[in-house]
């Protein structure tokens, strides 16, 4: 059964400069504005830096404390040696959804050879939903325009009681 409230959502903008102050944040509004219109509902926006210890403690508490069903991270997925988003997010996710992943780069292949040099994962902590993208808006959005038509049918499996319907095409 597809759950009949907005699933709760955060953005979590990933950057060493846009932390400090020295670079607008671009990227987190987008996605925002992407998400509520699709359906979402944000509740919660944060700029981390480009710091293990950070990224993970803002996952946990958007997971475990703050119980959303969606985060969304944007930004140290490349190869940078600061980069490091999909280490922290492999480091609280117990199951990983390869699937996610997968297709971004998939479709972003077709608009760039780059999106290879993105290293971004997604997985599942208790009822909570992560997935990494990239960090110009550019690429967020991209990635995210991806994957988003199938997220609400992997949240209402993450939020089903037993078995979620999936005969519905989507
Ligand atoms: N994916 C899409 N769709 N469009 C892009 O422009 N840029 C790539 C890649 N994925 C890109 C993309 C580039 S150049 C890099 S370095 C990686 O994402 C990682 O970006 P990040 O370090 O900002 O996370």
């Amino acid at each position: 059964m597809p759950n009949p409230e907005p699933y709760t959502t955060a953005v979590i903008t990933v950057s060493d400069k846009g932390f400090r102050g020295e670079r607008t944040d671009e990227s987190g509004p987008a996605l925002c504005k992407v998400l509520e219109d699709a359906g979402f509902n944000v509740t919660h926006t944060a700029i981390v830096p480009d710091e293990m210890a950070a990224i993970r403690a803002e996952l946990v508490a958007c997971a475990d404390e703050r119980q959303l069903a969606l985060i969304l991270t944007t930004g140290g997925t490349g190869f940078a040696p600061r980069d490091v988003t999909p280490e922290a997010t492999l480091a609280v996710v117990e199951r990983e959804t390869r699937g996610i992943p997968e297709a971004m780069r998939w479709a972003s292949l077709r608009i760039t050879s780059r999106a290879c040099l993105s290293r971004a994962v997604a997985g599942i902590r208790g009822r909570t939903l992560i997935v990494n993208l990239p960090g110009s808006k550019k690429a967020a959005l991209e990635n995210l325009q991806a994957v988003l038509p199938a997220l609400d049918h992997g949240l209402d499996m993450l939020y089903s009681e037993g078995s979620a319907d999936c005969a519905t095409p989507g």
